[in-house]
């Protein structure tokens, strides 16, 4: 049967926090779908230790992969990790070398209908002691802790604190990075089609709302999408959200931003076709995007 001309190009989701079954239920429904690409958004593993989620990698999520992707008509998965995902594990997944696999964290790589994917695996310092994926900006959320732990890549922990390595660990500098990176993979050029997927939401959302309506979402974020202007980015990291604000998606200057929010009980994702994201941007609980709805206070 010939694809509907209605039918989503993509399906994205995130925090899947290592639950087997939102994962298998969310590669279903991309199967369902026909979708061509699945997008994750970080944060692919249990909350645990190196070993813990070492061991996920190795007996779920790999093998998973391996099998899905190699089914014929596979689309192409693209991901990054998130702030609970231990860097010592980042090699499991890349090591794997699975067909139609995309690491995106720093990086920039083609994806559907001659658009860019763009991925950053960081976030500003939140109160958790993991600190593999944090870096710093000043107007940091307040109860966040400057300290804790960092891994090694045999999987031992030291610890790390940011007083003292500001300018060194500085998320702006991240996103500089990634603009060169965009810029470069453009030839030159200040414009082309651009999704990105970073795990911090911008600053000032619909998608950056904590319990209680505050803001805790990147400000070096929001920077980089006023400059840069990609026509969609897709963020996780603040599961609630959605339901905090009332919305998972909101605009930044000309940029559709989506957090689908996440929860253990039920799949949160959202899929979207590449010709109109804004248009046909559904959530598989919440159904269409109120994109410009007035509902939120600011
Ligand atoms: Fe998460």
């Amino acid at each position: 049967m010939p694809p509907d001309p209605s039918d989503p190009d993509v399906l994205y989701t995130s925090d899947l926090h290592g639950s087997r079954t939102h994962y298998e239920e969310a590669f279903r429904l991309a199967e369902a779908l026909g979708v061509r690409a699945v997008v994750l958004g970080g944060d692919l593993s249990p909350m645990g230790d190196p070993a813990t989620q070492g061991s996920f990698h190795e007996s779920f999520l790999v093998p998973f992969l391996r099998d899905f992707l190699g089914r014929p008509g596979a689309p192409e998965v693209f991901a990054i990790l998130g702030n609970v995902d231990w860097r010592a594990n980042e090699s499991l997944l890349l090591d794997a070398r699975i067909p139609r696999f995309h690491y995106l964290h720093s990086r920039v790589a083609p994806f559907l209908d001659g658009a860019l994917i763009a991925g950053l695996n960081c976030v500003p310092p939140t109160p958790i002691r993991l600190k593999d994926w944090e870096r710093w900006e000043p107007e940091h959320w307040e109860s966040s802790r400057l300290d804790g732990f960092r891994s090694a890549p045999d999987g031992s922990l030291y610890p790390f604190t940011f007083a003292g390595r500001e300018n060194e660990e500085s998320l702006e500098a991240d996103f500089d990075s990634l603009e060169a990176a965009v810029l470069a993979a453009r030839g030159g050029s200040a414009a082309g089609p651009l999704v990105c997927v970073f795990h911090g939401p911008p600053f000032g959302t619909a998608c950056d709302q904590i319990t209680g309506g505050t803001h805790v979402g990147s400000r070096a974020a929001r920077r980089f999408l006023t400059r840069v202007r990609p026509m969609l980015s897709l963020h996780g990291h603040i599961h609630e959200s959605p339901a905090v604000s009332g919305r998972f998606g909101d605009r930044v200057e000309g940029t559709v931003c989506v957090n689908p929010g996440q929860t253990p009980a039920a799949l949160h994702a959202v899929t979207f076709r590449m010709d109109d994201p804004a248009g046909s941007l559904r959530h598989t609980l919440l159904g269409q995007a109120l994109l410009d709805s007035e509902a939120e206070p600011r």
